[in-house]
């Protein structure tokens, strides 16, 4: 099946610091692609990358075959794809069902209000509520919920769990090293891609 996003050779710098080192890896509709790599690795930067938000940006991205490294992030949005940074970009002057609907929808196919509520029970109960006073995990639901409701056809969550995942304690290195377990932790080489087969299609980072 061909490929829905293609990054070859990509390389990306802000001001002076380069940052991307010819990145390549493929996404084909319908998959699941987690990047993983250590903090500072670069992962943000390539999701930034194909958003075209960073200063500088070479080598090729195409998406649904067409070439977006010469195109604007507002143009390549157009396109269908999606970011839901790191940062989330809630807005605290809008209440939720106003930072929902402010995104305008891409394409036909996105999913209904009544069905993002059903998979977010906990903002059909704060629709009123300022966006930011919504808790962390919230927020987070509706940073997801709003991109998808635009119908992009590639969802990229930058770090969607970085603040909900339980940090390993003092406690857990004493008791790995009672069962003489090696440190709890997994390296991965920089800019590695790891593939899931099933799901409904978002590149994410740090799973
Ligand atoms: N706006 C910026 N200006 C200059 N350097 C930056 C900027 N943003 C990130 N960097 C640098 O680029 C490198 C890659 O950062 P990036 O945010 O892509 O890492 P990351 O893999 O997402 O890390 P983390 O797991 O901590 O989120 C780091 O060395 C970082 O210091
Ligand atoms: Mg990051």
């Amino acid at each position: 099946m061909a490929s829905l996003l293609e990054v070859r050779g990509v390389n990306a710098w802000y001001g002076e610091s380069h940052i991307l080192h010819g990145m390549e890896f493929d996404v084909r509709e319908g998959e699941v692609v987690t990047l993983l790599g250590r903090n500072g690795a670069g992962k943000t930067t390539t999701l930034k990358s194909i958003m075209g938000m960073v200063g500088r940006r070479e080598g090729s991205i195409s998406f649904a075959g067409r070439q977006t490294i010469r195109l604007p992030s507002n143009a390549i949005a157009r396109l269908g794809i999606a970011l839901c940074p790191e940062e989330r970009g809630i807005f605290a002057s809008l209440n939720v069902h106003e930072n929902l609907m402010l995104p305008p929808k891409v394409r036909d196919g996105g999913l209904a209000l009544e069905r993002i509520y059903e998979l977010f029970p906990n903002l059909r109960e704060r629709l009123a509520s300022q966006g930011t006073k919504l808790s962390g995990g919230e927020q987070q639901m509706l940073a997801i919920g709003r991109i998808l409701r635009t119908g992009a056809r590639l969802l990229m969550l930058d770090d969607p769990l970085r603040r909900h995942r339980r940090r390993p304690s003092l406690r857990d290195g004493a008791r790995a090293r009672r069962r003489h377990d090696p440190e709890p932790s997994a390296r991965v080489p920089h800019g590695h891609a790891a593939r899931v087969p099933r799901g409904l299609g978002p590149v994410g980072t740090d799973p």
